[in-house]
């Protein structure tokens, strides 16, 4: 099994890529027969969506894409910019196929500077999640700046729950086993929204 990793964030001493990292450690200690690949969205140069073919993209979104569509599951976090992810995440889900994401699991993490939008992770990254008929892992941690110090994420309830995520991602996405019986395309098909 391989899971990877996603931060949308662009910042140098990211918390979000702190806290992705920190799953994919808990992902290895649970069971080191799983693959674990951090993508910091920093590391790589992303081009924007212009709505071409996902196939016709090249360099580093090509490479990006490739892996996201490789893994059988992923954990995904994003600093959470005016009250939902950052727009460099928006722009990957833009950029990946619609049927790259079908029927895997996903756990979910934020970052904010205060509490005030945890329920971002139900209001806005569960429904981008629900587009691609993938499934997110019940809960999602959403991490605050007090939860860090001395550039490391140091809260053991966050850490907890983090494990928690990490192993209910290993869990569901044994259970599913990449089998997956529900619908083939998503409820909107890209050419027919090209085609208007
Ligand atoms: C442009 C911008 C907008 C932000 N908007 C919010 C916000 O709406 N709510 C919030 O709780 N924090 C907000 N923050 C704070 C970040 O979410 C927070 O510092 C986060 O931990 C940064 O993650 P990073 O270190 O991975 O970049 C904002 C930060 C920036 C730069």
């Amino acid at each position: 099994m391989k899971i990877v990793g996603i931060s949308g964030s662009l910042s140098k001493h990211s918390k979000t890529e702190l806290t992705v990292q920190k799953t994919l450690d808990f992902i290895d200690e649970q069971d080191p027969t799983v693959q674990t690949e951090l993508i910091a969205l920093s590391a790589y140069n992303l081009v924007f969506c212009d709505g071409r073919n996902p196939d016709d993209y090249e360099a580093d979104t090509r490479t990006v894409i490739d892996k996201i569509a490789a893994a059988d599951a992923l954990i995904i976090g994003s600093p959470i910019y005016r009250g939902t992810y950052s727009g460099a995440f928006k722009n990957l889900f833009d950029l990946i196929p619609n049927d790259s994401l079908r029927g895997k699991a996903v756990g979910i993490t934020a970052t904010g500077g205060s509490d005030h939008h945890y329920l971002a992770i139900e209001h806005q990254f569960k429904p981008l999640i629900g587009y691609f008929n993938a499934y997110a892992i019940p809960g999602g941690v959403y991490a605050n700046n007090g939860h860090f110090a001395g550039g490391e994420l140091t809260d053991k309830n966050i850490l907890e729950r983090l494990a928690n995520l990490a192993k209910e991602t290993i869990r569901l996405s044994t259970l599913l086993n990449n089998s997956y019986e529900g619908p083939a395309e998503t409820a909107i098909k890209r050419e027919s929204l090209q085609e208007s």
